[in-house]
């Protein structure tokens, strides 16, 4: 799948003229030949819907096969665990405008927030490792793009001291709402990212993993503007012999702070996995011994943030 890009806007045109050839200086006859319809925009997106055969990049069905990841435009390839690029550029293009304000509550290496600058968003960010906040801000500052993106180095499961950190933010950027969320949490302990205790990779079941992500989930709620959408990128693991759907249990979290689920999209992982030549031999034997399949896809969650909000989604 290539880069999705906007089409450049066209403005809205009256009828086109056309001057006959039989005109002379003395008279001019000119002729309609066709009327084009007036741009259809989504209160959530730059998108021309009278427009939508030019969108072609622009992904519409549930099955996304993204292969290689971009590596330009400022994306790179420096940290293990950090998303494909090109997961924002669709999301962000489909639900959100110009201007627009993403919150990013996992923000590990940036993509979110290099991408929301290249398509001309504005991004504010919360990771939990310090030194991954400072490198973030360093390669923002090196691109030209640090005017647009706030970083705050915090524990997104906080909501008192994060949440008033990204109100600061949020007003900095004239805004009281974020208009998008993206939430790329750890895939619980697949991949450790810290020693932290309040890092969710180090969550020590599965239960307490999801405890602390619905934790986040509820601040990011609360900081997202009603009616506004919601991107969640996670997989699924395997343990003591049995497969865990984290994705569907996120979702579930998800769904109980207020978020309704609009579309499940699977990615395909084969561009950005790490098992190659003997590795990948080992692992196609240890799941012919095991009675497994290997993951070979993620999910992409959208969910969206009702309208009219009547408060949190009582727990059972
Ligand atoms: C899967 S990575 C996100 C990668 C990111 N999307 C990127 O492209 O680089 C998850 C990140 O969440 C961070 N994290 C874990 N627990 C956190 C918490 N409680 N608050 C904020 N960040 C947290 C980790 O340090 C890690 O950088």
């Amino acid at each position: 799948m290539s880069k999705a890009r906007l089409p450049k806007t066209k403005k809205p045109t009256g009828a086109k003229k056309r001057v006959s050839k039989a005109a002379t200086a003395q008279s001019i006859s000119i002729e309609p030949v066709g009327v084009e319809p007036p741009a259809k925009v989504l209160p959530y997106s730059d998108i021309d819907v009278n427009r939508w055969r030019e969108y072609e990049d622009v992904e519409t069905g549930s099955l996304w096969m993204i292969n290689g990841r971009e590596r330009q435009n400022g994306h790179q390839l420096d940290y293990h665990g950090n998303c494909v690029p090109q997961i924002l550029t669709q999301l962000l293009t489909r639900y959100t405008k110009q201007d627009d304000v993403i919150l990013d509550l996992f923000l590990g290496s940036g993509t979110s927030a290099i991408e929301a600058v290249n398509l001309g968003r504005k991004a504010i960010g919360v990771e939990l490792k310090a030194d991954m906040a400072n490198y973030v801000r360093q390669k923002l500052e090196e691109q030209g793009k640090s005017e647009q993106v706030q970083i705050i180095n915090g524990d997104s499961a906080n909501q008192g001291w994060t949440g008033k950190a990204i109100q600061r933010s949020l007003k900095h950027f004239d805004r009281e709402q974020a208009q998008f969320l993206f939430l790329h949490p750890p895939y619980a302990d697949i991949i450790r990212f810290s020693d932290s205790e309040q890092d969710l990779s180090n969550a020590d079941s599965t239960d307490a993993f999801l405890e602390m992500f619905e934790q986040v989930c509820q601040l990011g709620y609360d900081m997202l503007e009603p009616g506004r959408f919601a991107g969640l990128v996670i997989g699924d693991k395997y343990a003591g012999g049995e497969l865990i759907p984290l994705g569907f249990l996120c979702m579930e979290r998800m769904n109980r702070v207020g978020f309704k689920t609009k579309s499940i999209i699977v990615k395909n992982i084969s561009g950005n996995e790490k098992a190659k030549g003997r590795m990948s031999n080992l692992w196609r034997y240890r799941a012919l011994v095991g009675g497994f399949y290997i993951f070979k896809h993620e999910y992409v969650f959208l969910m969206q943030k009702p309208k009219q909000t009547s408060g949190r989604a009582k727990r059972s």
